[in-house]
Formats: C-alpha cells, sequence, structure tokens
C-alpha cells in the first residue's frame, strides 16, 4: 500500500510494517525500527510515530523525542540529492563557515532540510577526507574540493541540469 503524504511524497507503508514486524520483539527495538524505516523509505514520516508508539506500548511523545533528538533521523522525505557540507575544523579554517551559509542562502534552507521543489537535502557532514583541499562537499556520490562560492553554484546548476 502506497500512502499519500502530499500532492508529490508517497510512502510503502507495506516497508514500514515489514521492518516493525521484524524488530518489534528485540529489546531495545526503537532505534532498530527508526533505522529500518529510514532505510526504506529514507525518512521517519510523522504517520508512523503513532504505529511505533502502539507496537512498542510507549507514548508517541517518547517516539517523537527519538526521532527529533537524533540528527541522522529526518523527518521529511529527502531531496533527489543530498548536497553535504564538510562542518569540520579544517574546512572551517579554510572558509566552511562561510560556504556553508551561501548554501543555505542558495538552496534557502537550512540543514537537514530540503529545498521547496524536492531537488536537494542540506547536510552536514563531519569530514570528507578532503581536510588538506577544503572546504569539501559531497552532492550524491561526488566528492568536490576547494569549493568557492562560485564553484558551489556551478556544481549545482549541474546536478539539476542531470535530473
Ligand atoms: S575537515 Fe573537511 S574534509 Fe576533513
Amino acid at each position: 500500500m502506497s500512502t499519500q503524504i502530499n500532492k508529490q511524497i508517497t510512502f510503502d507503508m507495506s516497508a514500514v510494517e515489514a521492518v516493525i514486524a521484524q524488530h518489534k520483539a528485540m529489546p531495545g527495538a526503537m532505534l532498530p525500527i527508526l533505522h529500518g524505516i529510514q532505510e526504506s523509505v529514507g525518512y521517519i514520516p510523522s504517520e508512523v510515530v503513532q504505529l511505533i508508539a502502539q507496537v512498542l506500548n510507549v507514548s508517541r511523545a517518547e517516539v517523537h523525542g527519538v526521532v527529533t533528538y537524533y540528527h541522522h533521523f529526518r523527518q521529511t522525505a529527502p531531496g533527489r540529492q543530498v548536497v553535504q557540507v564538510c562542518r569540520a575544523e579544517a574546512c572551517q579554517a579554510m572558509g566552511g563557515d562561510a560556504l556553508a551559509a551561501h548554501a543555505k542562502a542558495t538552496l534557502s534552507c537550512d540543514f537537514h532540510e530540503t529545498t521547496e521543489d524536492g531537488a536537494f537535502s542540506l547536510e552536514p557532514v563531519y569530514c570528507l577526507g578532503q581536510c588538506a583541499c577544503g572546504p569539501a562537499i559531497m552532492i550524491g556520490d561526488d566528492l568536490h574540493a576547494r569549493v568557492s562560492f562560485d564553484k558551489f553554484n556551478r556544481l549545482l546548476e549541474a546536478k539539476r541540469g542531470a535530473r
């Protein structure tokens, strides 16, 4: 069964139910369930919080608290491409803060959010192994080093064009 969340985004409820069934009997099942759901449908739809609470016999607030405590868990569907901006020390020393601010302004979204058009999600990352040539970013599986504002804009445009 596919569940309609809004005009553009759906998730597979049967995949969610399968994950819950697989993990519900294990001790400390909430985190494995949440990880499994995110892996399966890309995020934790608000609609499944109540279901998890019922199955684990905990409050809805408790499940919501875990989802919001860990930044790893997305509460909205991911964009078609994930843009990761390195926030670790070496990149910060090379202008990483300014690049992060530029990325947020350019995409009109904050970290852990998705652009209006669903094209990009913006995420912080803590080291991409490019410390000597920061600031570094990753778009999808593609790593980019020494990223200036101009280079960031060009990379984004190329990804938009590639859709
Ligand atoms: S600190 Fe940014 S790549 Fe290592």
